[in-house]
């Protein structure tokens, strides 16, 4: 989803790039547009740097070409159209006396009144400025308008005052825009163990065995679980990746405790999903030296426990369980005997033999499989997929029954098992389930 981050100049401006980083963060994909007061405070080169595209900072066209004033003459309305939310942070006194009134004197004030898009202002200023009657009056209409506003926090204020007019968190403001923008809470009350990194197995005291897990996906999906409201336990194996906000970090190194880790914590899970790189062996001795050069060496490699199939063989009712399968050949088939062989509800299948995508990379496609179900995801970042594949966890919580009920009815009207195509919803509960949105989906008979 696409949000717009206006922002307007007050001393607050510097933090909008840490808006726009926490926005970021739940895979949204953000644009700029400043005031020309905030550019007294910020440069317009940070945002475009952190968003990669051009930040809007006048109404007026800035080229010398026809074609230049050609664009931007429409350019406030295109912007208007191609934003989910727009978000003002910080909003000074001044925005948001322009917006009660309707004044569009600049890009941001012209936009305001040209989308249709959920509006969201966080206002940060001086605590004499923010109880001034005329700003809670414009609060007061601009509220009755249907703006959200994120109101500021207390504390010392930059001004050298203590009270309300602190900018909001980043965090909280980024939440904000999710809940405007409707991505629900799909996950509150539920409480997710995740395990992420490589593990590494010693051969002797300097050295180890190990393998090309970043932690990437893993942290990507503890991030998503969280902000869906998620009570996140991540068991991570070695990762250079700083781990998300409140969620609770478990560092293991080996395979083993791995092991220990996971079962030790699997009774508080709802939802356990292992998407770490696991050694499948380890040596079956480790130098108490470290090993010398003498000539040939030969290691013996003993078999490690199968993580998985104690999870599944120890589930509680209710459990959900979904893995992951890194394979280098036959992704598909091979995923699907993991799946059945294990008895997990999904796997998620990696075709890591592709470069650039996958093992320590930003990007990751998969298929997510079921029993009766496979489901392409194409390449996207790792954000973006964690989110995905949420998607489709939470959707195994619906009935079974409905899958079959919507692929009887979207195969019998089309004739087609392709159901992306296909216009199928079922209602249950007084709840609509549609079948098929963004994805490929197979829905496979057994
Ligand atoms: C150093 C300095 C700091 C300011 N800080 C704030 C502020 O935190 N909040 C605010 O509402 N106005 C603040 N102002 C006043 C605004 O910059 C001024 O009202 C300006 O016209 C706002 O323009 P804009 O809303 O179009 O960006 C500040 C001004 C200066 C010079």
């Amino acid at each position: 989803m696409k949000v717009m981050v206006g922002v307007s100049g007050g001393i607050a401006a510097y933090k909008a790039a840490e808006v726009v980083r926490a926005l970021q963060r739940q895979a949204l994909e953000v644009r700029v547009v400043m005031t020309e007061g905030a550019q007294k405070f910020i440069q317009p080169l940070t945002f475009a740097a952190l968003t990669g595209h051009k930040v809007i900072t006048s109404l007026w066209p800035t080229g010398e070409s026809e074609d230049a004033s050609m664009d931007a003459s429409i350019e406030h309305i295109a912007e208007a159209q191609w934003a989910d939310a727009l978000v003002v942070a910080p909003a000074t006194a001044g925005i948001l006396a322009k917006f009660a009134h309707g004044m569009a004197d600049d890009f941001l004030t012209t936009m305001y009144l040209a989308t249709t898009a959920p509006v969201l202002v966080a206002p940060a200023m001086n605590v004499n400025m923010w109880e001034h009657p005329a700003t809670q009056a414009n609060l007061e209409l601009l509220k009755q308008r249907g703006v959200r506003v994120i109101e500021p926090g207390s504390g010392h204020l930059a001004c050298g005052m203590v009270g309300p007019g602190r900018l909001a968190e980043p965090e909280f403001i980024a939440n904000a825009v999710l809940n405007a923008l409707g991505r629900s809470h799909d996950l509150a009350g539920e409480t997710v163990l995740i395990t992420a990194g490589g593990t590494r197995e010693a051969l002797d005291p300097v050295r180890f065995l190990g393998n090309r897990s970043s932690g990437k996906m893993g942290y990507a999906l503890a991030e998503a679980a969280q902000s869906r409201g998620a009570k996140v336990i991540l068991i991570s194996a070695p990762s250079a990746l700083y781990p998300p906000a409140h969620c609770e970090l478990v560092k293991v190194t080996t395979a083993e405790e791995m092991r220990n880790a996971v079962l030790s914590r699997m009774t508080e899970a709802t939802l356990v999903i292992k998407s770490a790189a696991v050694a499948d062996y380890k040596p079956s001795f480790v130098a108490d030296q470290k090993l010398k050069r003498t000539g040939p060496l030969t290691i013996e490699f003993l078999p490690t426990e199968d993580i998985l199939a104690e999870v599944v063989r120890q589930r509680k009712p209710g459990q959900l369980i979904v893995g992951f399968a890194a394979e280098t050949e036959n992704a598909q088939a091979n995923g699907r005997a993991k799946l059945l062989r294990k008895g997990v509800d999904a796997i998620v299948v990696n075709d890591v033999s592709r470069e650039g995508v996958g093992f320590d990379a930003d990007l990751n496609g998969a298929t997510f499989l079921t029993a009766t179900t496979a489901i392409d995801f194409p390449d996207m970042p790792k954000r973006a997929l964690a989110d995905r594949i949420l998607d489709e966890v939470v959707g195994l919580r619906r009935p079974q029954s409905l899958l079959v009920e919507m692929s009887s009815a979207a195969m019998s009207s089309s004739g087609t098992n392709d159901v992306s195509r296909l216009e199928s919803s079922v209602e249950i509960d007084g709840e609509v389930f549609v079948a098929g949105p963004g994805s490929r989906r197979q829905i496979i008979f057994e």
